[in-house]
């Protein structure tokens, strides 16, 4: 009897013992940063409330007062989740400032009796808080970034981003198929995303125009909870120094009712959809004042005999982009190089898909885009320049 009451003790100590403590499992990274808002994502390993404080980018120790908190909020009340995002709002643009995020497990909640566990935060004293940027439209000049396709290659990534944080660039377009298939929140973390936030992502935010890979699997519709953006949807605008970039989602590239799709897909729906927003897009003020305009989309416009999703694209955005003075598109998908001056293939602005293997620098100033295809080495490989 002794025995198995010591038993029971040890298996008991074991199981408390195993239990592993509360903490954030990824990130943080920004999301959807304009010139007067960011997002901030982060996930912990059990349920939680979150928030993250705010402080200027001034000689003040993190410690010094108390700061701002944005909490993950939703209809006026904190969410208890494991994917927080918080959204900060009323930032002043161009301006840089410093956050620290928290969480705090949410043991039982009951109505109006909530049971708080521990708090897991980012650290402040032995590590700098971290530092992001608003944008800012007045730019005259600034550079960003472009890789697509990695699917999941990790040591392709690393190479390709690996100094971004020296290479004085504003933001990085992650422009699709960063994964193989969303079936698992570790397929998202482990493909691409904990990776860029070791690397850049805390503190130079990506935006992600989703690809026809990121549609695939049981997480795919929580892609706008890892990814939030200013429309709420996968396509949206940005502005920053006088460019006006608008990032679109291709959807799938074969039929809908293509077996591989496993009956669910609905993407002819969807592109026309975003073809009603995308005419909204460019009839805007902002839009037409703007003095360079990118368009950055994962699957490019295709003719006649391409696959159903780039001839859709073709036929349906085509006609709204034409006409209004795109200087760029910049795509993927197809895993190489090509570069297709205006007038080819149906559009009048030229469009540059870029490979797998390399990352799209671009420099814009006021003269015009300087675009360059860079390869693991950062060596250029093609390079064009595209005055205004
Ligand atoms: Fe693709």
């Amino acid at each position: 009897m002794k025995k198995i009451f010591l038993f029971l003790i040890l298996v008991f100590s074991l199981q408390a013992f195993s239990q592993e403590s509360f903490q954030i499992v990824s990130g943080p990274y920004l999301q959807s940063v304009t010139d007067t808002e960011a997002t901030v994502v982060w996930t912990t390993n059990r349920q939680a409330v979150s928030w993250v404080e705010l402080a200027p980018d001034d000689s003040t120790h993190f410690y010094h007062a108390p700061r701002p908190r944005y909490y993950n909020l939703s209809l006026g009340k904190k969410l208890i989740g494991t994917i927080h995002a918080v959204r900060i709002q009323n930032l002043e643009p161009g301006i840089k400032y410093r956050y620290r995020i928290y969480s705090q497990e949410v043991l039982e909640e009951n109505a109006s009796d909530v049971l708080y566990g521990k708090i897991a935060a980012s650290k402040i004293f032995k590590a700098n808080p971290f530092l992001f940027q608003t944008l800012d439209k007045d730019k005259t000049s600034f550079s960003f970034l472009t890789v697509n396709d990695i699917h999941e290659n990790n040591d392709l990534l690393k190479s390709l981003l690996r100094n971004v944080k020296n290479e004085n660039v504003d933001f990085v377009f992650f422009n699709g198929d960063m994964v193989n298939n969303m079936q698992t929140p570790e397929k998202i973390l482990n493909g691409f995303l904990n990776l860029s936030v070791e690397m850049f992502a805390s503190e130079i935010p990506f935006y992600i125009a989703r690809g026809n890979h990121e549609t695939r699997g049981l997480t795919a519709g929580r892609f706008m909870d890892y990814f939030p953006t200013p429309t709420g949807k996968p396509y949206f605008t940005l502005e920053h120094g006088n460019t006006f970039f608008i990032v679109m989602d291709g959807g799938e590239d074969k039929p809908d009712s293509d077996i591989e799709y496993g009956g669910l897909a609905a993407y002819d729906q969807f592109r026309i959809e975003e073809q009603q927003w995308l005419k909204k897009v460019v009839q805007s003020e902002p839009f037409k004042a703007a003095r360079h305009k990118i368009v950055i989309m994962h699957i490019p416009p295709g003719n006649e005999n391409a696959w159903h999703g780039p001839w859709h694209i073709k036929e349906l955005f085509v006609p709204v982009l034409n006409g209004t003075g795109i200087d760029l598109m910049l795509c993927g998908h197809i895993h190489r190089h090509a570069y297709y001056k205006d007038g080819t293939g149906g559009t009048d602005f030229p469009v540059l898909i870029n490979t797998y293997k390399n990352k799209t620098r671009v420099d814009v100033s006021d003269k015009g885009l300087v675009v360059k295809s860079l390869n693991e080495e950062n060596k250029p490989e093609f390079e064009i320049e595209l005055k205004m």
